[in-house]
């Protein structure tokens, strides 16, 4: 498997769209105590570039979490690093890369709820809504995808590809 050789989405097109996003969080956040958080890994270029165009009462910090899928539907989900930012009172804005079945988002915010924010947003990157087996509604969406599994900007296929500073579908290596 391997990106494809034109990108889904070009460098200049998602800092754009970043740009966009940070604005409308700009306008909806501001003077509420903020507490920004990535999800890892994927969502590491999304975070840097978003967080630095954001002019808001802000702190940062993490989570991660990993779905073992056991059917389609079914299956558990192991957070690996959690905050140790206070949650309770804060406005909480949940960075996400990707948004496929909704069942790691779900989970975490469900995790996140338990720990009585202010409020509690969701923002991701891309959204594959026709995937979606968990209910999930992202309050901030920068692209919506088809059915496509993507790489770069962060986005992983075996852990290879985080690092393209663009968007590409996933495709099969050419016959030889
Ligand atoms: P979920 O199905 O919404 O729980 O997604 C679980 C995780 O799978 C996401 O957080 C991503 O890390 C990963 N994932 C889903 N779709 C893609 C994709 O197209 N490319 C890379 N990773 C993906």
């Amino acid at each position: 498997m391997r990106p494809s050789e034109a990108p889904l989405f070009q460098a200049e097109a998602i800092a754009r769209r970043v740009a966009e996003l940070a604005g409308e969080i700009n306008r909806d956040f501001k003077d509420r105590d903020t507490l920004l958080l990535p999800v890892l890994k994927g969502g590491i270029h999304f975070a840097s570039d978003l967080m630095r165009q954001l002019d808001i009462p802000l702190r940062v910090d993490f989570i991660r979490a990993r779905s073992y899928r056991g059917t389609e539907s079914g299956g558990s989900v192991e957070f690996l690093v959690l905050p140790t930012e206070t949650i309770e009172g804060r406005h909480v804005l949940l960075l996400e890369d990707i948004v496929d079945t909704g069942r790691t988002t779900h989970a975490l915010l469900e995790r996140l709820r338990a720990g009585a924010p202010a409020s509690l947003s969701l923002c991701t990157l891309l959204d594959k809504p026709a995937r979606r087996i968990c209910e999930v509604h992202p309050h901030y969406v920068g692209f919506e995808i088809e059915d496509r599994f993507v790489v770069g900007y962060g986005m992983d296929y075996e852990e290879r590809y985080r690092e393209l500073p663009a968007i590409y579908v996933l495709e099969e290596d050419a016959p030889r």
